[in-house]
């Protein structure tokens, strides 16, 4: 059985590597929409454009569902591509209601991170309005790891002073739970967590997806008949090049 992963990039590796370590039994395809990334910085309508591309290229290889590993794509057409595919589609949303209800009584904030798509979209609006009655929810933009992770920079130097620039529009030490809302900032993590007060969390939505993802499969009884294999896609071709899947595969590693 093959399960489809979508991401503007490299960032639905951060889930992938969830579900590798959840289901090892599954062969997997991820496609990284790598002509089209940064999706954050794209209008709602060209994004829908590329999600639809990529989404039927992956279902046309035989796939048994498909996880959108990519909070801007699932916030502007999961709705759609539910009701264009029949097979089940898993989207991924920042992780808003378990870090309001964790500090609702605790009078602490949130800062729920994402990138500038995600945040002016009406998805994540609603769902604020939904959960945050105390408005103790703040937004925050860190749309420059998605760049720096494309270009596999992952040193120090380049993201801690866009970290630090972004992270002093709010008083930390009033903070309680930091929100990954976008799949490219968990390669960040440690980053992000130097910065932050003693006793800060930081949670992302990476292996609740995988959770629902298996509770699905198992729900429709299908179950693996694979190794763990994986297939990358650059935007419709197959990566051959080994260079670029052992630097995928360190990044899955990295992630341990
Ligand atoms: N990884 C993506 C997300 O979860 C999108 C990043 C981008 O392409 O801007 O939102």
């Amino acid at each position: 059985m093959k399960i489809g992963f979508f991401d503007s990039g490299i960032g639905g590796i951060t889930v992938l590597h969830d579900a590798v370590k959840m289901m090892p039994n599954v062969d997997y395809i991820y496609y990284a929409d790598t002509d089209n990334v940064p999706y954050g910085k794209k209008t709602k309508e060209e994004v829908r454009h590329f999600v639809f591309d990529a989404v039927d290229f992956i279902v046309s290889q035989g796939v048994k569902a498909i996880v959108i590993a990519c909070n801007t794509a699932t916030s502007v057409a999961i709705r759609d591509l539910r009701t264009r595919y029949s097979i089940p589609i898993i989207g991924m949303e920042p992780a808003v209601k378990p870090a309001v209800e964790k500090n609702r009584d605790a009078s602490k904030r949130v800062i729920v991170t994402a990138t500038d798509l995600t945040l002016k979209e009406e998805k994540l609006q609603n769902l604020i309005d939904k959960l945050d009655n105390e408005h103790i929810v703040d937004l925050l933009s860190l749309q420059e790891l998605v760049t720096f992770s494309e270009r596999f920079d992952f040193s120090e130097e380049t993201a801690m002073p866009y970290l630090k620039r972004q992270f002093s529009k709010y008083d930390l030490n009033s903070c309680d739970t930091v929100v990954l809302g976008c799949t490219h900032f968990t390669f960040y993590r440690n980053m992000i967590k130097s910065l932050l007060p003693e006793g800060v969390d930081i949670i992302d939505g990476n292996q609740g997806t995988v959770k629902n993802l298996k509770k699905i499969l198992e729900g429709l009884n299908l179950q693996g008949e694979g190794s763990g294999n994986i297939t990358f896609y650059n935007s419709g071709r197959k990566v051959e090049d080994e260079k670029q899947l052992t630097a995928y595969m360190g990044l899955l590693r990295r992630l341990d």
